[in-house]
């Protein structure tokens, strides 16, 4: 199965992820994860990427679509996957056309920009998985610590403010117009095409997918 997860940042793509997984045996993608591996790790592409980052801008098509052509390649994703980021601009998703990579569906999580920004400002993400947690919404089972291995949580560098609000006039301006090119793509029989409300509780959201995906 090859999904693709659509919204804005913060609307809850990293979260449910997790969730369709588990339920599928498929990898997630997720092009902000493999960045921040990348700035972690100090190699050539984490140094492009991270003043971008940090700033709420997007990195090149180019970069990212390389990126994704060259994790797609690999034998896990054999049996499908979960782009969770990408695309994210129009050419991003032409480019996986033009790659023959076909999807079956795609996901948009619909949340209200001022929700967004309070669900970032309780935000804490165990960075060496991508798994993602909420003081308040999603909370570890101990505090500060990741469920799985115990290790710290930290606060992503662009969950300030100011830089979520840029991020999310970049999604409006950028990556929102995503939604009717996979409308019409569904139309055309292609895909099919589910809207999610995704500012219900999290396994709220997770029941619903787990119903329209069966
Ligand atoms: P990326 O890492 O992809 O960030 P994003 O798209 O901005 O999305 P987020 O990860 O912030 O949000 P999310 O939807 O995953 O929400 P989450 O589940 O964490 O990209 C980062 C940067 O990398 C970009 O700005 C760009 O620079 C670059 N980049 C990446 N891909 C790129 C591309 N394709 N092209 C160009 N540049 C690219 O949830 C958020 C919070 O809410 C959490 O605390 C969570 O616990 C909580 N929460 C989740 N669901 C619920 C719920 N239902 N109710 C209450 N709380 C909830
Ligand atoms: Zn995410």
């Amino acid at each position: 199965m090859r999904i693709i997860l659509l919204g804005a940042p913060g609307a809850g793509k990293g979260t449910q992820a997790q969730f369709l997984m588990a339920k599928f045996g498929i990898p997630q993608i997720s092009t902000g994860d493999m960045l921040r591996a990348a700035i972690k790790a100090g190699t050539e592409l984490g140094k492009q990427a991270k003043q971008v980052m940090d700033a709420g801008q997007l990195v090149s098509d180019e970069l990212i679509i390389g990126l994704v052509k060259e994790r797609i390649a690999q034998d896990d994703c054999k049996s499908g996957f979960l782009l969770d980021g990408f695309p994210r601009t129009i050419p991003q998703a032409d480019a996986m056309k033009e790659n023959g990579v076909s999807v079956d569906s795609v996901i948009e999580f619909d949340v209200a920009d001022e929700v967004i920004v309070d669900r970032m400002a309780g935000r804490r993400v165990h960075s060496g998985s991508g798994r993602v947690y909420h003081l308040v919404y999603n909370p570890p089972k101990v505090a500060g610590k990741d469920d799985e291995t115990g290790e710290d949580l930290s606060i992503r560098p662009d969950d300030e403010e100011s830089t979520v609000r840029k991020r999310l006039g970049i999604y409006h301006e950028q990556t929102k117009p995503l939604v009717d090119y996979y409308q019409a793509e569904a139309t055309a029989g292609n895909c099919k095409y589910i809207t999610m409300d995704g500012t219900q509780a999290v396994e709220a959201v997770s029941a619903q997918l787990a119903e329209q995906l069966a």
